[in-house]
């Protein structure tokens, strides 16, 4: 295997530079964060959505293409007959020089040829719903330059999936306008849409094309377009087929010249009694005030600049500096950044999920939160409130939300009993970073039903109970369709190959199936609820509807609960060498030495080691040990060991994917932290930190390019475990709950900085041999520059703390305004 590099990062600017087009798979970068969202690649493929990538699909992709990542906003450069692209993509000329720099939720592909530099910048700028393309022409030869520019858009009929089916209607649908330099796409507009996208240029156009067949020829491909390759734009009107937008512009170049054009692909959605100007004819006053806001290199340059302190300010709320440059990166730019994507999109658009498959996911993205909370609390707070709206009196939940409807929905499957602690979760760490508790005041309906309203601490609460009251045999939690690790389904019996596992019949009528990764988890989160219900009589008081609870005996009851399940697990979940994984629909063994397959799974050995079950009595540690001697390879942890060589009717869809990939004892990389953070619980700081940084990107970055595949500046959920023919290469990349977790797992309990009702509390779990750092933590308001030095080279344990040179008792920084300089020695 070859270790070619790609790329770089470059720490300065934080981004990622991509040096050779030919990536081992394209290597893409999101643009905006808030409505209005793109994915691009280094080669300008990708495309744009309103909101949610399934309803308001603006422009189209073709997943699974050959070659892949084809079709995307494309220029094309006729420069005497000799036709590029800045981004090689999709001519593939060669190009004289070829550069993509991935930053902060903007993109720059910069490509040269014949004397002639092309560079372009792509963002959303903030509050806009729109993406900027400034592309800057440069002519770098002797000679005068006269191109012909081609711009390449293709629309997508809205709805990204009927888009890709339903071709008896959509064939005779598309509908546009075009006025001065602005392709308007309009289907559907006249009935019941009041939105419309556009596509402009801030100069006048000599020509245009808005029919794909025209512009394209029916035999040719995006590399060769008609009417790039003639240089002559046809200026078709699209009515019905493919609707399209392209731009002709002439441009010419004295030597040394240099000119900007700005493109805006933009949304719009009009009052339904102002959509039309006259018959047939959109208002399109909306669009034309947001072209002017960007038309001049100026106005974008500052729309840019914005953006980029927008970045700042959220990547100085937590920086680290430790001395070592990989893990400073991945903690001060990339892994943060991720979470923000993550945040934003949870499992719904990326170049593996398509956009129409999964939505938000209640269990997805309440574990986002613990990444992002830091970053914008209030729009955390949105997201809890939302993802509480979807739940059911009885605690249960729907699987995932459309963004754009917010309403619950079975499209991936129900009745999953983990999905409710997440909740708790969730929303305990909005509460540590902000000490906002009136979000428990909150009334919050069922199931999005108007009269239903409970207050979200009673949304915990009954999150708290569907555990409680959906306990099994062993008196450990019931699994229902599944818990975490959605392939394991315990409850399905699935022989017909046309029904999936996630939606099939779920058969709990007399399961006895009981997973030990809820018992951790929710001893875990009951811990958590214990501890909320004990410290909010202190909080209640400008409340208006948590008044008239008795708090002292809920804690108590709830205690009573997390107690017995820390002995259920001791009693039944305890195998030997590890905790077992789960009881099987007839109450046989899943994940014990007496299986023959499956013997041992990561889940159940990361979360009880996270809740501490058995630390006392070596529990912990054995777990952890096992975990080494059977999980751990060489590129992480794998989930199960021996992996599944058969299918296992009892246990559905994990026995299904060949050895070594997925859940089929792949590196998932999600669950690794559990077990890292499981190791700072037993204090082992080394292997903690072994286990982080071998899915830690950066350090893959460095000469697995090749192997991995997949884009070397974030995690990936999986990457190909030992059994795998090609262990190490990665696959899914961006959309994955991993994000969360190492940032969860790095800025909390290795760095050991971790917010707390109270204030930070600090409690790291380093190597013995790590160096001394500082970590700066913006944490309500006020500022903190943490020294932690460790002069003996212990791997956990606060010796002595000072905040502001005074001496503090315990690990806690108390929440307080202002800037504090705190000093902590370990040992
Ligand atoms: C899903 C998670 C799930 C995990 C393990 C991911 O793809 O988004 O919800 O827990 O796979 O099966």
């Amino acid at each position: 295997m070859d270790n070619k590099r790609y790329g770089h990062f470059d720490d300065q600017h934080r981004e990622y530079v991509i040096t050779d087009p030919q990536t081992p798979w394209p290597w893409i970068n999101y643009l905006g964060n808030e409505d209005f969202f793109s994915l691009i690649s280094n080669t300008a493929g990708g495309y744009s959505f309103y909101k949610d990538a399934k309803f308001r699909r603006l422009t189209r992709y073709r997943y699974n293409g050959v070659p892949m990542d084809n079709g995307g906003r494309y220029f094309y450069i006729n420069d005497g007959g000799t036709v590029w692209n800045p981004g090689w993509k999709p001519c593939k000329t060669p190009l004289d020089s070829y550069e993509c720099r991935h930053g902060m939720n903007y993109t720059r592909i910069t490509g040269s040829k014949n004397g002639v530099e092309a560079s372009v910048l792509f963002f959303v700028p903030l509050h806009t719903w729109a993406e900027v393309q400034k592309l800057t022409l440069t002519n770098n030869s002797n000679e005068v330059k006269r191109l012909k520019l081609f711009s390449f858009a293709e629309w997508c009929l809205w709805n990204a999936a009927t888009d890709m089916e339903n071709f008896q209607r959509n064939f005779s649908t598309g509908e546009v306008e075009i006025e001065d330099s602005i392709i308007y796409h309009k289907t559907e507009y006249r009935e019941r849409r009041n939105h419309y996208a556009f596509y402009g240029v801030n100069v006048p156009i000599q020509g245009y094309d808005t029919d794909r067949e025209t512009f394209v020829g029916l035999y040719n491909e995006f590399a060769n377009p008609d009417a790039v390759i003639e240089g002559r734009p046809r200026n078709s009107h699209a009515h019905g087929w493919s609707p399209i937008a392209s731009h002709y512009i002439e441009v010419e170049l004295q030597p040394g010249e240099s000119r900007d054009y700005i493109f805006l692909l933009g949304y719009v959605e009009n009052k339904q009694e102002e959509k039309f100007i006259a018959p047939q004819v959109i208002n399109k006053t909306q669009a034309v005030a947001m072209m002017a806001r960007f038309d001049s290199s100026e106005k974008v340059d500052a729309a840019f600049a914005e953006l980029c302190d927008y970045w700042d300010n959220l990547l100085n709320i937590y920086t680290a500096n430790t001395g070592n440059e990989k893990l400073d990166r991945m903690v001060n730019v990339w892994n943060q950044y991720q979470c923000m994507v993550t945040f934003c999109m949870s499992r719904s658009a990326s170049f593996f999920e398509s956009g129409i498959g999964r939505g938000m996911g209640f269990r997805d993205s309440n574990q986002d939160l613990v990444g992002f909370v830091h970053l914008i609390p209030e729009r955390a707070r949105e997201r809890i409130i939302d993802i509480a709206s979807t739940q059911f009196p009885d605690g249960g939940c729907y699987h995932q939300y459309q963004p754009l409807t917010k309403r619950g929905n079975n499209d991936i499957g129900g009745g999953f009993n983990d999905d409710p602690c997440w909740l708790i979760f969730g929303t305990v760490a909005y509460i540590k970073e902000t000490g906002d508790f009136s979000i428990l005041d909150e009334m919050v309906p069922f199931d999005n039903q108007p009269g239903t309203e409970v207050t979200l601490f009673e949304h915990l609460r009954v999150s708290f109970n569907h555990v409680v009251n959906n306990l099994g045999p062993h008196s450990l939690p019931l699994i229902g369709r599944a818990d975490w690790n959605d392939c394991l389904n315990l409850n399905c019996f699935s022989w017909d190959p046309n029904e999936s596992f996630q939606t099939t019949e779920n058969k709990t009528e007399g399961s006895q199936a009981e997973s030990l990764m809820i018992a951790g988890l929710f001893v875990v989160t009951g811990k958590d609820y214990v501890e909320l219900c004990k410290i909010l009589p202190d909080h209640i008081k400008a409340m208006q509807n948590l008044k008239d609870i008795d708090f002292a005996a809920e804690a108590d009851r709830a205690q009573r609960h997390v107690d017995e399940m820390v002995d259920a697990v001791k009693t039944h979940g305890w195998d030997g060498e590890w905790y077992l994984r789960a009881y099987d629909f007839y109450g046989n063994k899943i994940g014990s030495d007496e299986c023959e397959e499956g013997k041992i799974f990561i889940e159940s050995q990361g979360w009880c080691t996270m809740a501490g079950i058995g630390l006392e009595e070596g529990l912990v540690e054995r777990s952890l040990d096992s975990v080494k001697e059977r999980l751990e390879c060489e590129h992480g942890i794998v989930l199960n060991n021996p992996a599944f060589t058969t299918y296992h009717v009892e246990m559905g869809e994990i026995s299904s994917y060949p050895e070594g990939y997925k859940e089929n004892a792949g590196i998932f990389c999600h669950n690794n932290p559990w077990v890292i953070i499981g190791e700072t619980v037993a204090a082992r700081g080394d292997d903690a930190w072994n286990h982080y940084k071998k899915i830690l990107p950066s350090y893959v970055e460095e000469d697995r390019q090749t192997l991995h595949k997949v884009e070397p500046y974030v995690n990936c959920q999986m990457v190909a475990g030992k059994d795998a023919y090609r262990p190490g290469e990665g696959k899914n990349s961006w959309l994955t709950g991993t994000a969360a977790w190492m940032w969860y797992t790095v800025s909390e309990f290795i760095l050991g900085i971790k917010p707390h009702y109270d204030g930070l509390l600090i409690d790291p779990c380093l190597p013995k041999t790590a160096h001394d750092y500082t970590v700066t933590r913006r944490f309500r308001g006020a500022e903190y520059e943490i020294h932690v030095s460790n002069p003996n080279g212990v791997s956990k344990g606060v010796a002595k703390m000072t905040v502001d040179g005074m001496p503090v008792e315990g690990a806690v920084v108390p929440a307080q305004p202002g800037k504090h300089i705190v000093e902590v020695v370990m040992g």
